[in-house]
């Protein structure tokens, strides 16, 4: 990918279990336009959110372990699921390695919150995870917001499937007994939810609902990103001659997920299909 051997050129490497992390990616290129970037979408394996926590934390380590291989200077974990059941595997896997993932952003959801009411939405794995329930102890305690759970079971395999309107309904059903219970704010706790955002919209419109806030932290992590590699002296300096590059694996499609870059990133890029090994 780079000539260089320097650490700065390195790319940054970024995963999730599908396109969800694009939407985290989108960030990421916005705050960090130099810098090259490998993209994993382990579709093949997805839905990660309806696994036990020891088989997406292998998986997540699998896949790292390959992003690792093909010189990456750090690693976003762009999926909650993978977060909750892995970061802490992946930390004292990799333990020189600036690691970022993403949780579901709950305290600024308590912040946002006028009624203390903070309905969230993310996979099954993610809302029984120890460290989930940790953080929401934690932050309930502190603000003394209380947070209503929903798990979006076949959402992220609707929003894979990009029909529109069957996402709309499904997102109808999760999203509509929040609002019944007085939620002033929605946490997208699942990376692959800022990507149907307007039909979010469109069903809190459609409901009578008004002035509810949407908490997406895709923007937060990319700006933990930058402080790492800044700290680490890991940031890369523009470079006419090499402009940054990205390039996507998946475990499933490629022409599907170069479709997805093209339709969510708005760029054309090529895709290796890949298989992962079991750590
Ligand atoms: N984008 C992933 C997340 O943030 C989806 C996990 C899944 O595959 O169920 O949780």
């Amino acid at each position: 990918m780079t000539s260089s051997t320097l650490p700065q050129d390195a790319p940054i490497g970024i995963f999730d279990s599908g396109v969800g992390g694009l939407s985290i990616l989108r960030h990421i290129r916005a705050q960090l336009p130099h810098e090259h970037l490998l993209y994993v979408a382990d579709t093949g394996f997805a839905p990660y959110g309806d696994k036990s926590e020891d088989v997406v934390a292998a998986r997540s380590l699998a896949v790292a372990r390959f992003l690792v291989a093909r010189g990456a200077k750090a690693l976003v974990v762009a999926c909650n699921t993978a977060t909750i059941s892995a970061v802490k595997l992946l930390r004292e896997s990799f333990p020189d390695m600036p690691i970022v993932g993403v949780e579901p952003g709950l305290k600024p959801a308590a912040g946002a919150s006028r009624n203390g009411k903070v309905g969230v939405l993310a996979t099954e794995r993610t809302l029984v995870g120890a460290k989930f329930l940790q953080l929401r102890d934690q932050i309930s305690a502190a603000t003394g917001a209380e947070f209503l759970l929903q798990a979006c079971r076949g959402l992220v395999d609707q929003i894979e499937s990009g029909d529109a309107q069957a996402t709309t309904q499904l997102l109808r059903r999760y999203i509509t007994p929040l609002l019944e219970q007085g939620a002033d704010t929605l946490v997208l706790g699942c990376t692959h939810y800022p990507l149907v955002r307007a039909s979010i919209e469109d069903v809190i419109a459609d409901s009578g609902a008004r002035g509810i806030v949407l908490v997406d932290t895709g923007d937060a992590v990319a700006r933990q990103l930058v402080r790492l590699l800044d700290a680490g002296r890991l940031l890369r300096a523009a470079d006419d001659a090499e402009p940054a590059s990205l390039h996507a694996y998946t475990s499933a499609s490629a022409a599907a997920l170069a479709a997805a870059f093209n339709s969510l990133v708005g760029i054309d890029l090529p895709v290796d299909e890949v298989a992962f090994e079991r750590a």
